[in-house]
């Protein structure tokens, strides 16, 4: 096992992998490796796009050990269960999303962790979870919706600390689906710019195809 660029996942023959910080756990059917004394699971990158931008090559992420991260889009909690190792039993991952019925399933996984917290809000309204979240520091947010980079800048101005980083996964055919992938991705580029040093940019292809990945850091 092999840490890819201090980002505590780790990579043996191609595949990544998180430390877990819960024993015997892999509600998603994933994978578990034991190498000297731990336990890794392997997050799937064809199924997650934070794991599909370290495969292509992301230079930083920006979460470390005991950070607090808002998770705006946390579906089922897929991605975010792999986030709650990165950050480790010191950290915290509030895992929001507004669909009921992915919110059940959500709620079981993070009664198995305590790093995870269920919160059935509209990430497009951030003012209404302002008192359930704490100042964060880092966004991710995976949301597939038209107003994506809007949401997006909503809720790095509310939630995210100053110096924070924020991720932002986007669909190109959500925002538009008669435009070029290419240049919604040089639009949105030129967006974030205006108010936040972009410190990486990956196109998921062929991972998540007409899906771009941003790092941006908060001034
Ligand atoms: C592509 S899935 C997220 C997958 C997840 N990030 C992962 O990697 O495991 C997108 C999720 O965003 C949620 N979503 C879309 N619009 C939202 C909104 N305005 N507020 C909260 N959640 C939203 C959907 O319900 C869906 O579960």
């Amino acid at each position: 096992m092999e840490e890819v660029n201090k980002f505590r996942v780790y990579k043996q023959r191609g595949r990544l992998y998180t430390k877990s910080i819960t024993k015997n756990f892999s509600p998603f059917g994933e994978k578990v490796v034991r190498y000297k004394g731990n336990e890794y699971r392997e997050a799937n990158y064809e199924r997650s796009k934070l794991f599909a931008a370290i495969k292509k090559g992301l230079s930083q992420t920006g979460i470390k050990e005991g950070h607090k991260v808002l998770y705006l889009g946390s579906s089922h909690g897929y991605t975010p269960s792999f986030v709650s190792d990165i950050v480790g039993k010191g950290g915290v991952v509030f895992c929001l999303d507004f669909a009921p019925t992915v919110m059940r399933d959500l709620v079981i996984i993070c009664e198995k962790r305590e790093n995870m917290i269920p919160l059935l809000a509209d990430a497009t309204k951030p003012e209404t979870y302002k008192d359930k979240v704490l100042k964060s520091d880092i966004l991710y947010q995976d949301i597939a919706q038209r107003e994506q980079v809007e949401t997006f800048i909503k809720n790095m101005e509310m939630h995210l600390k100053p110096g924070g980083f924020g991720l932002l996964t986007l669909k190109a055919r959500s925002v538009d689906v008669t435009r070029k992938p290419k240049e919604i991705f040089n639009e949105t580029m030129s967006v974030l710019k205006e108010r936040y040093a972009v410190v990486d940019y990956r196109e998921l292809d062929p991972y998540e195809k007409d899906h771009a990945f941003f790092v941006v850091k908060k001034k």
